[in-house]
């Protein structure tokens, strides 16, 4: 298996500095070596370019629109060659607004080789405001909209098909924050959504399990991982924290269910903030987290 490490070092979807710094705190936790050990052709691809962080307030809605949209850009076009030359891309982020270019480009991808997409949104969050609705103005609360079809224009027509993904492709885990007109918005749209509530009342297992069904030999499983999923005290080192996330056992045994459907065929790492870590604790948890991913296991598996 063949995978390509693309670096993306972005902030300018976040509301706090740093997590353009998250391409680096990875490799220096050893991504590459873990997932060489993993049996993988790993190649890593560098890091994408694109604007510095301006620091402005919204503008109609949009913090830093224009500079979103050139490190999208620049994320699906790198995305998609590396699908084409049938390699496995592994975003390393950089803030969620990314997920707008590498999921476009994964939609564009699986249209034309005629696979079914499915994609797994791990994360405190549901980011499906729009312009209208955010609080903030971040775009790293947007991308599963825009991903819809709500949207910036040039942002929802990224990859030549309007629009790239339908709600019912979206499937969110470990949810526990969401602001109150999306609230209302992502239920209308249908988004199949367990949140921490759900998981305490029936467990992660089963929540894997429902997430995970109908997967099949057509499906392109694409997996967002926002660091943010995970509780706080095992990942402090993102730029929203939100409390009551899941624990180590459970989000590895979330990893290991996704390892264990063989389907997982692009995945973003996202939201980790350098800036606000401890001796790169969050990094190396995050490795770790994806060396599950890829079917690290302590026993022999049958
Ligand atoms: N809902 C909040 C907002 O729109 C927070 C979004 C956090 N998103 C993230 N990818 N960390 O500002
Ligand atoms: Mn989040
Ligand atoms: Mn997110
Ligand atoms: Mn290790």
């Amino acid at each position: 298996r063949k995978v390509s490490l693309i670096g993306v070092p972005t902030d300018v979807g976040a509301g706090a500095r740093g997590a353009s710094m998250g391409p680096e705190a990875l490799r220096v936790a050893g991504i590459a070596e873990h997932l060489a050990k993993r049996g993988l052709d790993v190649k890593d691809c560098g890091n994408l370019s694109g604007p510095v962080n301006p620091w402005q307030p919204p503008v109609n809605g949009y913090r830093h629109l224009p500079e979103n949209i050139a490190w999208n850009q620049a994320t699906h076009d790198a995305v998609y060659q590396e699908l084409k030359d049938g390699r496995m891309p592994i975003m390393m982020g950089g803030d969620h607004s990314l997920a707008l270019g590498s999921i476009s480009a994964v939609a564009r991808f699986c249209r034309e080789t005629g696979k079914k997409l499915r994609i797994l949104w791990l994360d405190a969050h549901t980011d499906f405001n729009t312009a209208a609705m955010t609080p903030s103005g971040n775009v790293h609360g947007m991308p599963v909209a825009s991903l819809c079809g709500f949207g910036d224009e040039t942002m929802i027509h990224m990859s030549g098909h309007f629009p790239a993904i339908t709600p019912d492709q979206v499937c969110q885990i470990g949810i526990r924050s969401v602001d109150e007109e999306e609230k209302v918005f992502v239920y209308e749209q249908g988004v199949e959504i367990y949140d921490m509530r759900y998981i305490d009342e029936n467990g992660m297992k089963h929540t894997m399990q429902k997430a995970l069904q109908g997967l099949d030999d057509d499906t392109h499983l694409h997996v967002s991982f926002d660091v943010d999923f995970l509780d706080p005290s095992i990942a402090p080192a993102v730029g929203t924290t939100v409390l009551g996330g899941p624990t180590y056992r459970e989000a590895h045994l979330c990893m290991e269910m996704i390892a264990d459907t063989c389907r997982m065929a692009s995945l973003d790492i996202v939201e980790l903030n350098p800036a606000l870590d401890e001796r790169n604790r969050t990094a190396v948890m995050a490795v770790d987290m994806v060396e599950s991913l890829f079917g690290k296991s302590t026993l022999v598996r049958s």
